[in-house]
């Protein structure tokens, strides 16, 4: 009898298996672009990938390398004008989304977002920005916070340093850490890691309102002005504690500086968090977050949302809708910003389960100011970020002096707006 039972769930068990195959089979595959390769980046879009297939859907990997995002925009164009889009790109809310609507077909994603209330699910700066001209066209699947801090947390013990809060203090501390003989500031000198690390300094010097008054106005007369010679003079002395490797390095290669005990320090998004986590290191225990100095109560916010493109065939349409829904599912939020180091857009999933970085920015978002990351283009439109990023790079690798960086930085905002 108990052979008898166990063949039947086999059969059983078979026949699900065939089923979900047959369906997985006879649906089109989803194409995705997108740029997550890092280690942690990779294991993230792996289960998205799981989820959708549960759903009957293949997908189909179009990487555009280039960590933070590159230029993903021509490339989309390019595959456009060759008339075959991929059904999806990971791309930021907001003004990159707009950008797109404006030169691309975008699928209308109103009656998913409606039917699942995405409203009231979102906070409203989200809702806002996943909208191109009213309507719905964009998934937005996670909340990274870009203006942490990384910290080793041996290193610190080993150097006797205390975790610096402004950045004057941080300026203390590292002396105190390089004396120690490790690296106090891990950067990787890529255009948009130096304009991270930028967009907390000037946060950390001028607060919340400067920078709505800079980088999301762009007012020329705040840009060149006496605080922004200031974020100008602090980057320049934040070289002398990076390493001289710095130069075009990658944000993961910098991160496994703090896991290999190198470095003390790295001022970037938490998708470093995955990196960490991947290697067993655990926080509280190996490393720690705070936010960046100065950075108190501040949540610099950078969604990636999925922008759909307008397809021709009905089994494209519904694999689009499938992913949408997949995305704004809570237990797929959950279990995908527990792995990539952010935490859900999705507003009614609980901190159960999150470690002590991950509630730190629930709350964060809840109740501190949130401002949108000028790095990964939310603040304001591609081609002034694109100038001022420029700008701000150029004067990194540079001599320039700091009241020439202030006053390009407003020339860059004119002629960009
Ligand atoms: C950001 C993106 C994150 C993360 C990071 C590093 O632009 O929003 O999801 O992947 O780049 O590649």
């Amino acid at each position: 009898m108990y052979k008898i039972l166990t063949i039947c769930n086999l059969v059983f068990l078979l026949c699900i298996y065939l089923a979900d195959l047959s369906l997985l089979l006879a649906s089109p595959a989803i194409e995705v672009a997108h740029w997550w390769t890092s280690k942690g980046e990779a294991k993230a879009a792996k289960f998205l990938q799981n989820a959708l297939k549960k759903r009957g859907y293949k997908w189909k990997d179009f990487i555009i390398t280039g960590g933070g995002g590159g230029d993903h925009t021509s490339v989309l164009q390019a595959r456009v004008s060759l008339g075959t889009p991929p059904s999806a790109v990971i791309t930021f809310m907001g003004p990159n989304v707009w950008d797109l609507g404006s030169k691309l077909k975008l699928a209308n994603l109103d009656k998913v977002a409606f039917r699942n209330n995405w409203k009231k699910k979102l906070h409203p700066l989200v809702n806002r920005m996943v909208q191109y001209k009213g309507h719905y066209v964009a998934v937005p699947v996670n909340a990274h916070r870009t203006n942490w801090m990384w910290i080793n947390k041996k290193v610190f013990q080993k150097a006797k340093a205390k975790i610096p809060r402004t950045w004057n203090e941080f300026f203390q501390v590292a002396d105190k850490i390089k004396k120690a003989g490790f690296i106090p500031l891990a950067h990787g000198g890529e255009p948009w890691q130096d304009a991270t690390l930028f967009e907390s300094v000037l946060l950390g010097i001028g607060g919340a309102s400067f920078h709505k008054k800079t980088l999301v106005d762009m007012n020329e007369k705040y840009i060149n002005s006496p605080t922004m010679v200031k974020v100008f003079q602090t980057m320049r002395r934040l070289k002398n504690y990076m390493d001289k490797d710095s130069p075009g390095r990658s944000w993961d290669n910098t991160t496994n500086m703090l896991i290999n005990g190198k470095a003390a320090m790295q001022i970037m998004g938490d998708w470093v968090k995955g990196e960490f986590l991947l290697q067993n290191k655990k926080p509280g225990k190996d490393f720690l977050c705070r936010p960046a100095p100065g950075n108190q109560g501040i949540f610099v916010i950078d969604v990636d949302a999925f922008v759909m493109f307008k397809v021709k065939k009905k089994g494209l349409q519904k694999g689009q809708i499938a992913l949408a829904q997949t995305l704004m599912e809570p237990s797929v939020q959950k279990r995908f910003n527990l792995i990539k180091g952010s935490i859900p857009s999705h507003l009614g999933v609980s901190s159960k389960g999150f470690d002590s970085c991950g509630r730190q920015s629930m709350r964060s978002l809840r109740k501190d100011k949130v401002v949108p990351a000028f790095a990964f283009v939310q603040a304001n439109t591609p081609t002034s970020h694109k100038a001022m990023v420029h700008l701000i790079t150029s004067f990194f690798n540079s001599d320039m002096p700091t009241k020439d960086a202030a006053k390009n930085l407003a020339l860059m905002a004119r002629i960009s707006k």
